[in-house]
């Protein structure tokens, strides 16, 4: 009886629980394409809910170089774009963080957990990105080098997976630290 009832917990809510989405099952297992695939955002837009609040944030932020918007997605190829718009877009990273981190909401203890570097006053740590701190001005460029790789990969999925519900402001002023 006990058993029974147990089962029946069981198959009522794991699948409650297991699939926060009531979208098609291609949705879920294809859900790297949110990043990349205008088309399957918009069919799956419970799966991409995380990338199209990235998109739809950054494109209510002034913005001072329109093509600095591209850089508003969670692709993991993201950091050939930034290379390539580093100089550019410096202005404008900071409100592609603000988007990126859902206005600015903290997820360190992912970051830290996965192997992101701890920032400290004498130690530019790529942290501060997960954090809802910005870095200082004066020493933005020691914080390059959170833009490549393993830092910004882990940086990227952490945030990406800490959204739950829109947390920005339209227009939000944010810049680095003075
Ligand atoms: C962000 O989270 C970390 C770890 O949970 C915590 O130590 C830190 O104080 C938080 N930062 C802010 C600004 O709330």
């Amino acid at each position: 009886m006990l058993l029974k009832s147990a089962v029946c917990v069981a198959v009522v809510l794991l699948p409650a629980l297991i699939r926060a989405c009531e979208e098609p099952k291609h949705c879920a297992k294809n859900e790297q394409f949110c990043t990349t695939r205008e088309k399957f955002r918009d069919k799956c837009p419970c799966t991409c809910a995380a990338d199209l609040n990235l998109i739809k944030c950054c494109e209510h932020q002034k913005f001072e170089h329109a093509e600095c918007r591209d850089l508003c997605t969670y692709d993991p190829k993201n950091e050939l774009k930034i290379k390539k718009l580093s100089i550019k877009c410096f202005n404008d990273f900071f409100k592609v963080q603000y988007c990126s981190s859902n206005g600015h909401s903290n997820s360190t203890e992912c970051c830290l957990k996965h192997g992101v570097t701890k920032d400290s006053p004498d130690n530019p740590g790529c942290s501060v990105f997960c954090e809802v701190k910005l870095p200082k001005c004066s020493r933005t460029f020691e914080y390059l080098h959170c833009a490549r790789g393993k830092q910004l990969a882990i940086g990227v999925k952490c945030a990406r997976d800490n959204f739950d519900r829109p947390k920005w402001k339209a227009n939000a002023e944010v810049n680095c630290a003075t």
